[in-house]
């Protein structure tokens, strides 16, 4: 009994289907002729739907995708609702894991980073910057960091070169920009004193002459955005122009006064420098050279007391003091200039072309002259010697000369090149 008992239990749910079907082929045998009319008005109003429908479904199905497509754009730019982006359906998964638009934010300053040999740019930028090796050393170590290490919405760096004129605070900017491969802006804010509005740097407002232009820093930024920016002996602008670069570095971008078009600055380098305050803070230098933090509080101290807001001093990454050239350090910088000058007339300084005693007397000038002269101006006296000289050699078609000190007068000769 128990046996066949287990036997119906199993078969049951069969048994219950066969009586359904059996049910339902009855049913339809009974009421054949009332489904067949029925459904012969079901294929007529199938026929219109048809005609006119398609186009309906066709309006919808657009309408639906402009929807997703409004939607997926919103929240690709985080700007989703929170009441609809919680909803799964249309949610990234990150989304609801994490904050999506951080994490893609984090991603992407990551992918700026890099990474520089600090040791090859330190050797390259000391083989051209004569004498100021420390600051080659510490200027290379703060920017493979502040590369690798990115922070957001901020320039890489903005670095103070501070000192004594014709220590190389220009040519240090150059060469860094020469040796990070990258493009130099160079501003001369001498003429952004008093008065000015800025607006060959940040553009004209619309209605406004030149405003069909782009500033020279916007354009410049727009073009080249990791440019190293080189703001030289920045003193010499007005207090307003040193503010309108707080955004640049504080909040990561400048606007274009002719659109109202924000420019990153996020990737570049910016150089500032200057003449203010030198002796003092070749004071500081020598007394704190072992205590940066000191050095720092000591330099931003001079400098505002000399007309730097104190909101611009707080923004700059790093005040580099350079030294004043000593010994035969001149000589090297003076040699390189009258090489670099002699070159501009097409012509080449033979092997050992340069009397020693020209060099001597140079660095005897630029001693009893002090601070009232630099290099240039001694290289424009000699410059101001030579250069019928050099005009005459070149007619003669000499490749090479040397230059000659006799009887109180510098002059170039015409001589064989090396072969
Ligand atoms: N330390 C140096 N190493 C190599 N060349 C130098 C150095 N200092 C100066 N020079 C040479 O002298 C020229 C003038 O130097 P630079 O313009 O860099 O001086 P500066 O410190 O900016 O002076 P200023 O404060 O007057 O602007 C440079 O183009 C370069 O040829
Ligand atoms: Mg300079």
């Amino acid at each position: 009994m128990g046996r066949l008992l287990s036997v119906i239990n199993r078969y049951l749910p069969l048994l219950f289907l066969m009586v359904l079907v059996l049910a339902i082929a009855k049913a339809f045998h009974l009421y054949w002729p009332f489904i067949q009319s029925r459904l012969v008005a079901f294929v007529a109003h199938l026929n219109l739907l048809v005609r006119y429908g398609v186009w309906v479904v066709v309006l919808l199905l657009f309408i639906g995708l402009g929807v997703l497509a409004v939607l997926s754009l919103m929240s690709h730019a985080g700007r989703l609702p929170q009441s609809i982006s919680r909803r799964r359906w249309i949610m990234d998964i990150l989304d609801r894991l994490t904050n999506r638009v951080a994490l893609e934010e984090r991603l992407s300053t990551n992918a700026d980073a890099t990474f520089i040999d600090a040791d090859a740019l330190s050797h390259a930028l000391k083989s051209k910057v004569i004498g100021q090796d420390a600051i080659c050393d510490d200027l290379a170590a703060q920017i493979r960091r502040r590369l690798a290490l990115q922070q957001r919405g901020k320039p890489v760096g903005i670095f103070l070169f501070a000192g004594n004129p014709g220590t190389g605070k220009t040519y240090m900017g150059k060469r860094l920009a020469t040796e990070l491969g990258r493009k130099l802006l160079h501003i001369d804010m001498t003429q952004f004193s008093r008065g000015m509005a800025g607006t060959a740097l940040f553009g004209s407002p619309r209605g406004y002459v030149g405003s069909d232009n782009y500033g020279k820093l916007t354009s410049g930024l727009r073009d080249s955005p990791d440019a190293v920016v080189l703001l030289d002996e920045i003193e010499k602008a007005d207090p307003e122009i040193h503010k309108k670069f707080l955004t640049a570095w504080n909040d990561g971008f400048i606007t274009e006064a002719s659109d109202g078009k924000q420019i990153s600055t996020t990737r570049a380098i910016f150089v500032l420098t200057t003449n203010a305050a030198i002796d003092v803070l070749e004071d500081i230098r020598q007394q704190y050279s072992q205590a940066p933090d000191e050095m720092r509080r000591a330099s931003t101290n001079t400098l505002k007391e000399s007309g730097f807001a104190p909101e611009v001093l707080s923004r700059i990454d790093r005040i580099f003091v350079f030294s004043r050239l000593t010994g035969l350090d001149v000589a090297r910088v003076t040699a390189l200039e009258i090489e670099r000058m002699i070159e501009g007339y097409g012509l080449q300084v033979a092997d050992q072309g340069i009397d020693p005693e020209i060099l001597y007397r140079l660095m005897e000038r630029q001693e009893k002259l002090a601070d009232t002269a630099s290099s240039r101006d001694l290289m424009r006296a000699i410059e101001e010697s030579i250069a019928d000289s050099l005009i005459a050699a070149k007619q003669q078609g000499a490749r090479c000369v040397a230059l000659i000190e006799g009887q109180g007068v510098v002059f170039a000769r015409p001589v064989a090149c090396p072969e």
